[in-house]
């Protein structure tokens, strides 16, 4: 169940919850909220800070029972030096009062004394439940012991105004897609064949202003979607495409959302050693958070067209999959000859780039868990972007950079190009043993046109391998939320 946020302009010991969260920063410096709870517990908060060496760090928690005020117990949580406390700390904050809430129900957040001056109040505010959300975040339903959060209510103290509310509300959208996202993502790929990713779909965007088609078999060949339809062939479960729309009435641009979708990748034939496998489970991040984005535009009154196309295959082998020097024609008319399946990412997205560009966007953008050379690159969480345009990659950097996602800007040097060139056909599938994030991008580059595209490589951060702070071990939703604040603020790019 999702929970459930208010803004109150109460007293902050008269909130009536199970716990009460209160802020103190390096050294232990106790905020105004957080003294007069002290005060009114006779020094309990204080005392037990002390004797527990609580100092203050961002993200530490302490928690003490209460009597005498609303609240049944308070946590104190640590909000470090001023120059950590940014929207990122805020996040982080969130994130370590969900990890304490789990055994209780309804809890109350008084933080407004903890801001630094340059942080925006309702970015703040938006920043701690957004935390919350996905701080909160569990993935336990194959755990047969369940300790699941109870958490149903948060209220966030000390605030009012449709301003703030209106940024609570957004950042607390966009982060349970993003938990939406997660669980897609942490799904056993038994359980989400092509077929049953459209059925979450469907059923997620029922009632959201979103148009589905999802296309299969004589479908997608009638549509030219070859690179699906081949990539797919050697799974009994079937490929599948989705087209996803949202068309406001007043609406002045269209953005495409392109997302890999491969429910598990066995490498096909270039078969994956078995720990290179382990985790292909998670190679429909892109596609996940996608679907996720296109849940919440009606909600957050997203104005402008935003059309979503996903490619859903499954990766391979046996006596129908595709083979090495196989050669697919794709609909731009541009052949591909095959010399490694576990290229397969760009195969299918080849399709969607094709098909969204004959659509003619104002800009568009693919997320994708494409290369292991990218998390070479960039380490673990970090995203590679390359696109074709400067405008369009300043817009989605600016956007990451609020949303808290990070990405970096890797080139497309021209020069690369001829590492694709293929014997018989118009490129290869692969280039050399360098620069594999790069010529990935070239690849995709092809079937662009003319379109404002850029390309997110999300194979480090679309998991975590460990608990940070509000990205909990497995799928992280990567890119949900940066595709969110994207569409909301589009420009078309010059
Ligand atoms: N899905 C993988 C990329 C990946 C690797 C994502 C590790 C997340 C973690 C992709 O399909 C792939 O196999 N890429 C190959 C490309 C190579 C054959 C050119 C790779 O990175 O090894
Ligand atoms: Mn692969
Ligand atoms: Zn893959």
């Amino acid at each position: 169940m999702a929970v459930k946020f208010v803004l109150s302009n109460g007293a902050v010991d008269k909130q009536r919850c199970d716990l009460l969260a209160v802020t103190a920063a390096s050294g232990a410096k106790l905020s105004a909220a957080a003294t007069a709870i002290d005060r009114l517990l006779d020094g309990t908060l204080s005392r037990s800070a002390a004797a527990n060496a609580f100092s203050g760090k961002l993200g530490e928690t302490l928690v003490v029972g209460a009597s005498g005020i609303g609240a049944k117990s308070v946590v104190l949580v640590g909000t470090g030096m001023a120059s950590e406390l940014t929207v990122d700390g805020l996040r982080r904050v969130g994130a370590a009062i969900a990890q304490r809430s789990r055994k209780a129900k309804s809890v109350a957040v008084a933080a407004t004394d903890a801001l630094p001056a340059a942080v925006d109040i309702a970015d703040a505010m938006a920043a701690i439940g957004e935390g919350i959300v996905l701080g909160n975040y569990q993935f336990i339903k194959y755990k047969s012991e369940q300790k699941r959060s109870i958490l149903a209510s948060v209220a966030i103290v000390g605030v009012s105004g449709a301003r703030v509310a209106t940024a609570v509300d957004g950042a607390v959208i966009a982060a349970n897609a993003t938990c939406w996202a997660r669980d897609m993502i942490n799904e056993p790929a038994a359980a989400k064949s092509p077929a049953d990713m459209v059925t979450a779909a469907t059923k997620l965007l029922r009632g959201k202003s979103v148009k589905v088609d999802a296309w299969q078999g004589a479908e997608l060949a009638k549509r030219k979607l070859n690179g699906t339809i081949i990539v797919g062939q050697g799974s009994r479960r079937t490929p599948r495409f989705l087209r996803l729309e949202y068309a406001p009435r007043d609406a002045r641009h269209t953005v495409a959302l392109i997302g890999k979708g491969v429910v598990f990748d066995s490498g096909g034939y270039s078969l994956k050693p078995s720990s290179g496998m382990e985790q292909m489970k998670t190679d429909m991040s892109g596609a996940a958070a996608v679907i996720a984005t296109m849940s919440v535009l009606a909600e957050l009154g997203v104005h402008s067209r935003v059309v979503g196309y996903v490619p859903l295959v499954e990766n391979m082998i046996g006596g129908n999959a595709y083979r090495l020097g196989d050669v697919i024609t794709y609909r731009n008319g541009k052949t591909v000859e095959v010399m490694n399946t576990d290229a397969e990412g760009r195969l299918i997205l080849a399709d969607a780039l094709c098909l969204a560009s004959d659509e003619a966007p104002d800009a568009m953008i693919n997320l994708a868990t494409l290369t292991g050379a990218c998390m070479v690159a960039l380490g673990p969480k970090v995203a590679g972007m390359m696109g074709n345009n400067d405008a369009w990659i300043d817009q989605i950097k600016a956007a990451s950079e609020r949303s808290g996602e990070p990405l970096w800007k890797l080139p497309l040097p021209p020069e690369y190009r001829k590492m694709l060139d293929s014997e018989i056909a118009d490129m290869k599938n692969v280039g050399g043993s360098y620069g594999g994030a790069l010529t990935a991008g070239l690849f995709l580059k092809e079937f662009v046109g003319k379109v404002p595209w850029a390309h997110l490589d999300i194979a480090g951060p679309s998991r975590a391998e460990s608990d940070d702070a509000y990205l909990s071990r497995g799928g992280t939703g990567f890119g949900v939320r940066t595709l969110v604040e994207l569409v909301q603020t589009f420009r078309k790019p010059r």
